[in-house]
């Protein structure tokens, strides 16, 4: 059984497989031509965390597909009252493959190891396989092919969505430059990294005219946390750290200043939601090299080619 849950077990070919998925769907849509073969499956979407996008297009998507999806917060289930691996198998009892946006990594596993449904991880703390999935796709159409994509830069702070996009992009072939001074410590998986470093592709290069040259993408993401302000002003218990945070990441951000100075012809992705005037300015957001939407969309055509995928369904 097929699981999607840190791009660690695809191999390069399953990427482009489902790369090729997707494209297929997306033409399909765009010529009206619906693809509604998912009749009677149900898929299960299970929310630890909040979202905007990824429960919008894998809603979104299973409709598309001809199917149901079923939005589980887990503050509204008895999760938190039994032993997480009874509730999950119960859970797991009522659809066809289940989405699991948790705060623990090891509990999408421990979902998965149970091999009953395909289980895809949208979003733990250490992984975002799905984000991967359709910025791949996304730099693919902006680049006419994804083989025609030599080198992207990652800004700002290590994550979990940098993990999988580091770790699908050196699986394909291109460079990646990370620009960032930190890692979120609860991200971090060696063997990710090893893996990734075994391919010669990944560097980690603090000098952003080094980072940036002959970038094709700049990606980043957050790393100022929300939970610091009230009313529009720090709190004043995470004064230090909000002051920490922007002495070691500002110099990071992602503005129209940097990219016309260093890497003029590199397009801007953000995988959202975005805190302006801290990873990123408005300048960037509004920039004519900025694809954030579209980067935005193309989350559903993926979601779908995922689903297909998983079921080994051919389009
Ligand atoms: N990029 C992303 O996963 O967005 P959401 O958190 O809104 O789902």
């Amino acid at each position: 059984m097929r699981h999607l849950i840190s791009l660690k077990e695809q191999t390069r070919e399953d990427i482009l497989e489902i790369l090729a998925i997707a494209k297929k769907l997306k033409a399909k849509r765009t010529a009206g031509e619906a693809v509604d073969i998912l009749h009677n499956q149900t898929l299960l979407m299970l929310f630890q965390k909040t979202s905007t996008r990824t429960r919008l297009s894998f809603e979104a998507g299973m409709t598309e597909l001809g199917g149901h999806a079923i939005y589980i917060d887990s503050r509204n289930t008895q999760l938190s009252l039994c032993d997480f691996r009874d509730e999950i198998q119960a859970i797991m009892r009522y659809g066809q493959v289940l989405m699991f946006r948790a705060l623990k990594a090891s509990d999408v596993e421990v979902a998965a190891s149970f091999n009953k449904i395909p289980v895809i991880d949208a979003c733990s703390e250490k992984y975002h396989p799905c984000q991967a999935l359709a910025d791949i796709l996304t730099m693919s159409e902006y680049s006419n092919g994804i083989e025609n994509v030599k080198k992207i830069t990652w800004l700002g702070i290590e994550n979990n969505v940098s993990n999988t996009l580091k770790l699908a992009c050196a699986k394909l072939g291109i460079e990646v430059a990370i620009a960032a001074p930190e890692a979120n410590a609860p991200s971090v998986d060696a063997e990710l990294n090893q893996m990734c470093e075994a391919t010669g592709k990944v560097k980690k290069v603090l000098n952003l005219k080094e980072a940036l040259a002959g970038t094709d993408y700049v990606h980043t993401d957050t790393w100022i946390d929300m939970e610091f302000f009230k009313d529009g002003k720090v709190i004043p218990e995470y004064q230090a750290e909000y002051d920490r945070r922007l002495a070691a990441f500002k110099p990071y951000q992602i503005n129209a200043n940097m990219v016309d100075t260093y890497a003029p012809n590199a397009r801007i992705m953000h995988c959202m939601p975005c805190h302006v005037g801290y990873e990123i300015s408005r300048d960037a957001i509004d920039h004519k090299n900025s694809v954030i939407y579209n980067q935005a969309e193309n989350r559903m055509h993926m979601q779908k080619a995922v689903i297909l995928w998983l079921f080994e369904k051919k389009v």
